[in-house]
């Protein structure tokens, strides 16, 4: 590829090349080339406008059509290497656009800044991740409900503050991460629409008195609307800090998962074991079998979170309208999506191949606690006593049985009647966690029935 020096990429007002070590600061095409097709697509419409309205020909226009798809030829051949002195993206499809056309490749950039282009590239992008992201999140949820699926009428202890509360249905945990899921595909299908607006035509900050058409290039590129402000429209990057902030929520709902995968698998938990598809083993203790795949997904949170926080500090002061500083929203972009695509996806086979629950260990995890002790008072109140005296009295009784090393379901009936008079051998029944779950019928309850209808409804979302 034809190289020039640096200092002709500026008007003759410049005489000297940049420092070295300055060129190498300044240079952003080191990550920006990740913009490639996105930029060379908005060149094309953008030629393609120029001509609609009559600035350049139509024949023009094609010849540099041609140019651009022949510098994406050359990219997928691997012949498109641009150098530190191409500075960014933009600047190399056009230095090689000249190469190709001679003095026609010039004419690109009429009516353009690249304050405009690098803006327009960037929506562009952005949009085709975020649609990558929700199909991660569909494949995430899909493997949640398989497992739901599979364990339908397996319980597991519920916890508050990490003490044993109530037990649940398994699926019905599960199914509480398909909740969170879907409640980040609606935002990124949210954010979406204020990222698909188009920038360009906004030219350097003040708009162009080259006769443009901004409705004909942001149809051509897909756009829902243009921008209503020049300034806004080059300046803006707050669709960068939601898309950021959405991020983060997804990683935050698949940390939360993995650290309860990580306590689930451990020897005091014993709820999961690991297959050999997703756990790693100690270089020095030969009997370990370690997390690393949850482990690593709550560990990633620290850089998305990071980016977020990094992208607010860097838009906060600057004055309108585009300040180089945005060079710096890319690699914090770039590096989220590639994130959170890498943590959806090792999620989703670590709950396809990477778990296996042990139900065994489960069911007698829910039958060996007090976690039944709700149900004694429900049923207490079912006969007519208050429910505060009826939670004081059951309170007392779960104070004697740690006394004497028995569970509430080993309490023979006298003792039960000498509590309350109302206690009959049902009660027995009413406290098997079976029944303790299947009886949590309110609607978004944890009962069995509740449970299915949940499954049912995730299953139309998911399979449609
Ligand atoms: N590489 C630049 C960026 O990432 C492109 C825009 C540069 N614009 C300018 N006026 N220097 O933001």
């Amino acid at each position: 590829m034809a190289v020039e020096s640096s200092s002709s990429t500026w008007s003759q007002r410049f005489e000297q090349g940049l420092h070295p070590a300055i060129e190498r600061f300044n240079a952003s095409i080191g990550f920006d080339i990740t913009l490639l097709q996105q930029d060379l697509d908005g060149s094309i419409a953008h030629a393609r406008m120029l001509a609609s309205t009559g600035v350049i020909t139509a024949e023009e226009a094609e010849q540099l059509v041609g140019g651009l798809e022949q510098v994406r030829a050359e990219a997928a051949a691997g012949a498109f290497n641009p150098g530190l002195e191409d500075e960014d993206v933009h600047f190399a499809v056009e230095r090689r656009l000249i190469a190709l056309l001679g003095p026609l490749g010039k004419k690109l950039h009429t009516g353009r800044s690249r304050n405009d282009q690098v803006g327009t590239d960037l929506r562009l992008w952005l949009r085709g991740q975020i649609d990558a992201i929700d199909a991660a999140l569909v494949r995430f949820e899909r493997a949640l409900l398989a497992q739901a699926e599979a364990h339908a009428e397996v319980m597991i202890p519920g916890y508050t503050h990490l003490q044993r509360a109530q037990p649940i249905c398994l699926a019905h945990h599960l199914l509480a991460y398909v909740e969170m899921a879907e409640r980040d595909r609606a935002r990124l299908r949210d954010l979406r629409q204020r990222v698909n607006i188009c920038p360009l035509g906004a030219a350097a900050l003040a708009g162009t008195p080259v006769p443009i058409d901004r409705r004909h290039t942001a149809a051509a590129l897909g756009f829902d609307a243009v921008y209503a402000n020049s300034l806004d429209a080059v300046s803006d990057r707050d669709f960068a800090v939601e898309f950021s902030a959405a991020a983060s929520l997804v990683m935050v709902h698949l940390s939360r998962l993995s650290e309860e995968v990580i306590l689930w698998a451990s020897e005091e938990f014993r709820f999961v074991t690991l297959t050999d598809r997703c756990a790693t083993g100690s270089s020095l203790m030969p009997q370990k079998k370690n997390p690393d795949v949850p482990e690593l997904v709550r560990g990633k949170c620290g850089r998305v979170f990071g980016h977020l926080q990094g992208l607010l500090v860097m838009i906060k002061g600057l004055p309108l309208a585009y300040n180089k500083d945005f060079q710096e929203d890319k690699e914090a972009l770039f590096d989220t999506v590639a994130t959170t695509l890498a943590c959806l996806e090792a999620m989703a086979i670590l709950l396809e191949e990477g778990l296996q629950f042990q139900p065994e260990r489960l069911e007698q995890a829910v039958g060996s606690d007090f976690s039944n002790a709700t149900d004694v008072a429900d049923y207490l109140v079912a006969k007519g006593v208050p429910f505060r005296e009826a939670y004081q009295l059951v309170g007392g009784l779960v104070k004697t049985c740690l006394q004497e090393g028995l569970l509430l379901r080993e309490l023979p009936l006298e003792r039960w009647q000498q509590l309350h008079p109302s206690f009959g051998d049902d009660i027995y029944a009413a406290i098997a966690p079976r029944q303790v779950v299947a009886a949590r019928r309110s609607e978004g309850g944890t009962g069995f029935e509740q449970v299915r209808q949940q499954l049912e409804r995730a299953q139309a979302r998911l399979r449609a």
